[in-house]
């Protein structure tokens, strides 16, 4: 299978990015033809500091490799190197339609957050993008968190009706969501998914260090009662922290239940810290050494822009002949 996925640059990544989204990768590499990108053209739709960009399209590709994506086993490159997607983009565009865009409810979301500022076109055309990300590459497996699905459905939408408009072309993408993480919650309010714009103590960024891990997790709203149990409806903050465990430790909630049933909520969530420190801390640390080497990571960069320019050259003049444009 071809796999692709993306993550916007746009601050520090979560446990919530990790457990939904890029452990997932790190097992999809090895068996599957892969390409992982850290799509700016994304994050330009929300404000943000210019000269920061760079910075923070590096600090992705730096987490990406110390959580153990490997450059030998895929391809991992910068959205904006490759001008193909958003030439996509531009001719999906006459593909999907505004209703469908406007239905999607992260851009209902943040067509909300800024409509006092105005709401950009870009966020209205985010999946176009995003469509085009995918399909340039043929993709027929996308592992994402549970907030992408609807995006994920739209493209599978777009690329039907291209197919049926233009003749065959594009495989129909599938989400692949993580059995465990699919959905990560907020800390403090367990009916939100976890989120870097929200408060600080609400989610455990990749970088916060072990004793920051520690008191975010003390101090994580629990519910009602004083047994360990899990059920997602009745006690959403309890079932989080258990699927956080469970993602963290390899073992299933079941068993954490087993383990933990009446030891009482402080003993569980001193256990979780640990066991979330350890990871993070080891995750850290790789991520130092990696800091100390600039030139492999622009050429590791480079290597992936060669890479996915030869597929995106190709799929794009396939496009083009197909709608008549050659
Ligand atoms: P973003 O930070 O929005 O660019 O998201 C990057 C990836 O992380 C996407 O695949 C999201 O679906 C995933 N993701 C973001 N937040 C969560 C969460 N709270 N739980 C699980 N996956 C998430
Ligand atoms: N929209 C995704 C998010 O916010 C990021 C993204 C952009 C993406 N292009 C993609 C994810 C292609 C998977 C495939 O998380």
């Amino acid at each position: 299978m071809r796999i692709l996925s993306g993550i916007q640059p746009s601050g520090t990544l979560h446990i919530g990015n990790y457990l939904g989204a890029i452990k997932q990768w790190i097992e999809l590499q090895q068996e599957h033809e892969c390409l992982f990108l850290i799509v700016d053209l994304h994050a330009i739709t929300e404000p943000y500091e210019p000269k920061e960009m760079q910075q923070r399209t590096k600090n992705i590709a730096l987490d990406y490799l110390a959580l153990g994506l490997d450059p030998k086993r895929c391809t991992l490159f910068v959205q904006s190197h490759i001008p193909e997607h958003t030439e996509l983009m531009w001719l999906l565009t006459t593909v999907a339609q505004i209703g469908e865009l406007e239905r999607m409810t992260q851009y209902k979301d943040k067509a909300q957050q800024f409509a006092k500022q105005g709401v950009n076109a870009g966020l209205l055309l985010y999946p176009v993008l995003m469509a085009a990300d995918i399909l340039l590459y043929k993709t027929e497996g996308v592992p994402v968190g549970e907030d992408q699905v609807q995006h994920l459905e739209l493209t599978r939408t777009i690329a039907k009706r291209f197919n049926s408009r233009f003749g065959n072309l594009f495989p129909e993408p599938k989400a692949i969501l993580a059995q465990q993480g699919a959905r990560i919650m907020s800390l403090k309010e367990p009916t939100k998914k976890m989120s870097k714009s929200h408060v600080e103590d609400s989610y455990i960024a990749l970088s916060d260090v072990p004793d920051l891990i520690r008191k975010k997790i003390k101090r994580a709203v629990t519910d009602s009662g004083t047994e360990i149990v899990y059920d997602p409806n009745g006690k959403p903050a309890l079932s989080n922290l258990l699927t956080i465990f469970s993602a963290f430790s390899g073992k299933d909630a079941k068993e954490l239940v087993r383990e933990y049933r009446s030891r009482g909520y402080d003993i569980f969530k001193k256990e979780l810290g640990e066991v979330v420190a350890r990871e993070l801390s080891l995750f850290q640390q790789k991520r130092k050494r990696l800091e100390n080497t600039p030139e492999y990571i622009d050429a590791v960069l480079e290597t992936g822009r060669n890479a996915a320019r030869n597929i995106a050259q190709k799929t794009l003049h396939e496009v083009k002949e197909k709608m008549g444009l050659i």
